[in-house]
């Protein structure tokens, strides 16, 4: 059995696969969630898929006592993957000081009980909005950051620069920032995937609900902007994918293979793919036909971004590899499942 991880955000949708993905490669796994967007279920459907159950504690990052009983009761943590935080776009505009207060909070709690329990360092859910729209594509991690356009993109840049400045002090911690750019998919068993609470804001839950009949329509935001088919231009990223990059950003962080204190990687496949290809993808992988409509842009989308993710496949040795289609079948069988089960 290799090095104990702590995950915070272990059910959600990126945390339950990187969960997997961890104990595949034989971490024990601690899991922190405090099931505000998430079900307890996922820990069985986890062991289930992995044969190997993970340590779940129901706890809110912003409770420092609580998480400090953690890093006791669960002793030798080496490095911990934060995923726990509130993600929602809209939601942040709406609600400010609940994003800033959550997602400022938990990190700042992790990173000062982290020296006093000897862990050596934090894996950090990054995302591509840190870029907005970028002057150059594919975008490298060299771009400049852009203000962001949401109190939701604002945490992940204040998260950046809040890490940076502890390690800068002297903190004993390495980090490494994972800038993800558009995670869409599910795992191959259909046992984990994405399970939005409510109406899907993202396209893809939205694009499978629409599918399978939850939803009237798809909506497409906007045909009017300066790319070949005038929808916007995203790199989607398949999520098991994305869930094995923090493995091998773990392994570098604990094999001391860093070159610096704090390392920041793109994640993505280094293609872009526009909306409309995306639902065309899916009608013809699934064999599903999409009812869809073209509406207005949607306030603060970016145009288009995709990734160079060179840095990551060169210095990481880590690479997109599964296919656009297999993907959103991945994706499609999941929305299957749920209704299987019962659940949507
Ligand atoms: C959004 C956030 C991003 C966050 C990510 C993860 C914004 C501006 N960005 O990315 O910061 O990290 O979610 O949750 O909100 N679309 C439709 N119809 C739909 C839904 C989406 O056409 O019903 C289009 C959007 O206009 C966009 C693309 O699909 O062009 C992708 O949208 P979405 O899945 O919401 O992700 P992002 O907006 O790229």
């Amino acid at each position: 059995m290799k090095e104990r991880i702590l995950v915070t955000g272990g059910t959600g949708y990126i945390g339950s696969h990187t969960v997997v993905e961890l104990q595949n490669a034989g971490y024990e796994v601690v899991i922190v969630d405090n099931l505000s967007n998430s079900n307890a279920d996922v820990v069985d459907n986890i062991e289930q898929v992995s044969g190997i159950r993970p340590a779940f504690e129901k706890l809110d990052c912003l409770d420092m006592a609580g998480l400090d009983a953690v890093f006791a009761k669960y002793q030798g943590i080496k490095a911990i993957i934060h995923f726990a935080a509130s993600k929602a776009v809209g939601e942040s505009v709406q609600k400010p000081l609940l994003y800033y207060r959550n997602n400022l909070g938990s990190l700042i709690n992790l990173l000062e009980l982290m020296p006093k329990h000897g862990v050596e360092g934090i894996v950090f859910s990054s995302s591509c909005t840190v870029y907005g729209q970028p002057d150059q594509l594919p975008v490298t991690e060299e771009a400049p950051i852009k203000k962001a356009e949401s109190p939701y993109g604002n945490t992940k840049q204040i998260n950046e620069e809040i890490i940076r400045d502890d390690v800068a002090s002297g903190a004993p911690i390495q980090a490494i920032l994972l800038r993800y750019f558009n995670p869409i998919g599910a795992h191959p068993s259909a046992l984990l995937g994405e399970l939005p609470n409510g109406v899907p804001q993202n396209l893809v839950p939205y694009l499978t609900q629409t599918a399978i009949g939850i939803r009237e329509k798809l909506s497409v935001f906007g045909d009017d902007y300066n790319t070949p088919d005038g929808s916007c231009i995203r790199d989607f990223i398949n999520v098991v994918d994305l869930a094995k990059a923090h493995v091998v950003a773990i392994g570098r962080m604990l094999e001391g293979k860093q070159a610096e204190k704090v390392e920041v990687f793109n994640i993505g496949t280094g293609r872009g793919v526009s909306v409309l290809e995306l639902i065309h993808g899916f009608e013809k992988a699934t064999g599903v036909k999409l009812n869809y409509q073209i509406v207005g842009r949607r306030a603060g989308d970016i145009e288009q971004v995709w990734a160079n993710p060179e840095r990551a496949n060169k210095v990481l040795g880590w690479k997109a590899e599964t296919s656009l289609e297999d993907t959103l079948r991945s994706a499609w069988n999941w929305q299957l499942k749920l209704r299987e089960r019962g659940i949507q």
